[in-house]
């Protein structure tokens, strides 16, 4: 049995997506801990209805960075997780965190990387008139938004879109590959070498085309 830490800062609908599959796919696996580092989170009262234990740490309390994420790192190794999952959490972390978790520390990240890290992607995604955007689901590195990419998926960008109308379309492609990834990653399907992630065996199921159709004998 996998053991997962999740942490968030807000709303939670990709821990929702999260819960939902765990308590629907078979994973062999368990939430064992939600923390947040905001104590209105609202995706604490989502863990609670599912019977995950949460846990607060307020970022404020600490007097920098580095302090404060010693005592995430406490919080977090006393579960002893396999996986530790960022969805959502709005923080940006130091390199003796990521040293600790790298190789099991997932995050999602709103754009199609590496285009539009950091914040506000869907309105820099409209700004600079993508016709495609999208979400990554990527190991995390000390570089922010940079780590070996898992899984990606793309939507349209339509011409009236806004920035929330655009998150909401990335949203329901974010719950889909985080759980995706997690689960090649809970099955021990992710291959990295460097820098690449391959999953293995390949899931073809994952693309809802077919891979084939695009090799024409043609040219
Ligand atoms: C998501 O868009 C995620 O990609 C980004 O922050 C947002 C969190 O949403 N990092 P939620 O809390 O999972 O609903």
């Amino acid at each position: 049995m996998k053991t997962i830490v999740i942490l968030i800062s807000g709303r939670g609908s990709n821990l929702d997506a999260i819960l939902k599959a765990v308590a629907s796919r078979g994973w062999n696996a368990r939430i064992a801990a939600v923390i947040s580092n905001r104590e209105e989170a609202l995706g604490l009262n989502l863990a609670k209805n599912h019977g995950v234990p949460t846990e607060i740490l307020r970022h404020q309390d600490y007097f920098d960075r580095e302090q404060f994420d010693d005592a995430l790192i406490q919080k977090i190794d006393a579960y002893e997780p396999d996986l530790v999952v960022l969805a959502g959490f709005m923080r940006i972390l130091t390199d003796r965190f990521v040293d600790r978790y790298e190789g099991k520390l997932l995050n999602i990240h709103p754009s199609l990387l590496p285009s539009f890290p950091g914040l506000n992607t869907h309105l820099k995604a409209l700004e600079k008139g993508v016709k495609w955007h999208g979400a990554t689901v990527h190991f995390v590195t000390k570089v922010m938004d940079e780590g070996p990419i898992i899984a990606q998926g793309a939507v349209p960008v339509l011409p009236d879109d806004t920035p929330d109308v655009l998150a909401q379309r990335v949203l329901k492609i974010e719950h889909q590959i985080f759980v995706q990834a997690i689960e090649w990653f809970l099955n021990g399907r992710l291959r990295q070498e460097n820098g690449i992630v391959t999953v293995f065996p390949p899931d073809q199921q994952f693309f809802n085309f077919d891979v084939n159709s695009l090799i024409s004998a043609d040219y």
